[in-house]
């Protein structure tokens, strides 16, 4: 073979050399995917994941702008290449009858190393036939939806840009996942559509969510039992029940909750602001190094609370104490509106009071009519500084 002749398949394969550096492109529509809102394209994207997920260069998942009908969506890895991304910017629409989707997940991502979702698609849980048929307050088992997008066993990955909108139970549920990033995700349901929570947290370390926006039924952020050094940056809530953690002691062997930094949030008519909950009558527990700070409280009806008698579908025993250790816990630089006179709430528990609790610099005034705002202690001696409005343990107990 002499040089010209040889010219064409060299050609051919640098180019192909180039293409396994730079991993493929999957485009679901190509692999099948009708985009017409009607059909569904489970298996499609779900062919087009397998694809890029065995690929052994780095590879992408492509779903275009369209709107894709999808009864339940699983990213399973692991994958062969170091990462994967998933570009969205289509919407994704779940079934609206809860029936129609297997298990309690719509959409799982699962045993993924080195994930990136990215884009500004949607994912349309279509909650409002679920919203109506849920039992929870009722039976105390909050199960039997499911939530909008799980991320289960998902490492050294970044989820950006994408919006939960309308789920039927949780929005984004974090389990067993270690240093995942949440970027500027958007999450909106309703005021009143039930337990839509946010985004929980649990069983995970080194999560950041940091400038989400999030407007939803229930907690913003709840953040769970086992969740260590986790930050809470720059997220604006409201409506919705504000960023908790907890709440705990609810199940035997719950893992501690240690490291929690919640930093410059913004919650607007929120039923709480910045909160730690746990039941009465619980098993012991752990929860130590919970820190909020520089947060804006805007008509916000309890903006600082303890809750060691949380209790919300009212059958507790509530005489006996939980049993969850709260300690190392800080509130400062606080400011804004209550929709309510009790502004500041300590509420420990009488079998392991709260210690190390330091509060400094609130400014929260109360924007009702008559009176002003106050604040409560019990089972708690917290250590103040800088200048505090209300005072702090203004009624003790
Ligand atoms: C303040 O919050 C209360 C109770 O949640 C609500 O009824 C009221 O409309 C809110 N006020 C404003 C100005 O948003």
């Amino acid at each position: 073979m002499n040089i010209r002749d040889a010219v064409p398949s060299l050609l051919m394969i640098l180019l192909a050399i180039a293409f396994r550096a730079h991993g493929a492109d999957f485009n679901v529509q190509s692999m099948g995917a009708k985009a017409n809102g009607k059909s569904d394209d489970s298996q499609a994207i779900m062919n087009s994941w397998k694809k890029a997920c065995e690929s052994t260069a780095p590879s992408k998942v492509v779903i275009p702008k369209g709107t894709y009908l999808a009864s339940s969506l699983k990213f399973q890895g692991p994958c062969k290449a170091k990462s994967i991304i998933l570009q969205v910017d289509g919407t994704i629409q779940a079934p609206a009858d809860p029936s129609k989707i297997g298990g309690n997940t719509w959409v799982l991502f699962q045993n993924i190393d080195g994930l990136t979702v990215s884009g500004g698609g949607i994912f349309d849980g279509q909650g409002k036939l679920a919203w109506s048929k849920n039992d929870c307050a009722k039976t105390g088992k909050c199960s039997s939806l499911p939530n909008n997008m799980a991320f289960s066993s998902v490492t050294n990955s970044k989820i950006q840009g994408i919006t939960s909108l309308d789920s039927k139970l949780f929005h984004v549920n974090i389990i067993n996942c270690n240093n995942v990033v949440f970027q500027s995700i958007i999450i909106s349901a309703p005021e009143n559509s039930l337990n839509t929570d946010g985004i929980h947290i649990g069983r995970s370390k080194g999560i950041t969510i940091s400038n989400a926006r999030i407007k939803t039924g229930d907690d913003c952020v709840s953040i769970g039992d086992g969740s260590e050094q986790v930050r809470v940056e720059g997220v604006t809530c409201g409506p919705g029940h504000g960023i908790s953690v907890g709440s705990l002691g609810k199940y035997q062997n719950e893992q501690p909750v240690i490291g929690i930094n919640v930093r410059n949030c913004i919650l607007t008519n929120t039923m709480n602001g910045v909160r730690v909950k746990t039941w009465p009558a619980s098993p012991s527990g752990v929860a130590s190094d919970l820190h909020f700070e520089g947060i804006t409280m805007n008509n916000v009806s309890t903006p600082v609370l303890i809750d060691q008698q949380y209790c919300p579908y009212g059958n507790c025993q509530q005489m006996m104490p939980s049993k969850v250790k709260i300690s190392k816990v800080s509130f400062k630089n606080i400011k804004g509106t209550s929709a309510t006179p009790m502004a500041v709430r300590l509420v420990c528990s009488k079998g392991v009071p709260c210690q190390n609790v330091q509060v400094g610099d609130i400014n929260l005034k109360y924007n009702g009519k008559d009176g002003s705002a106050t604040s409560e202690c019990s089972n708690v001696k917290p250590s103040l500084s800088g200048s505090l409005f209300p005072k702090i343990c203004a009624r003790m107990s």
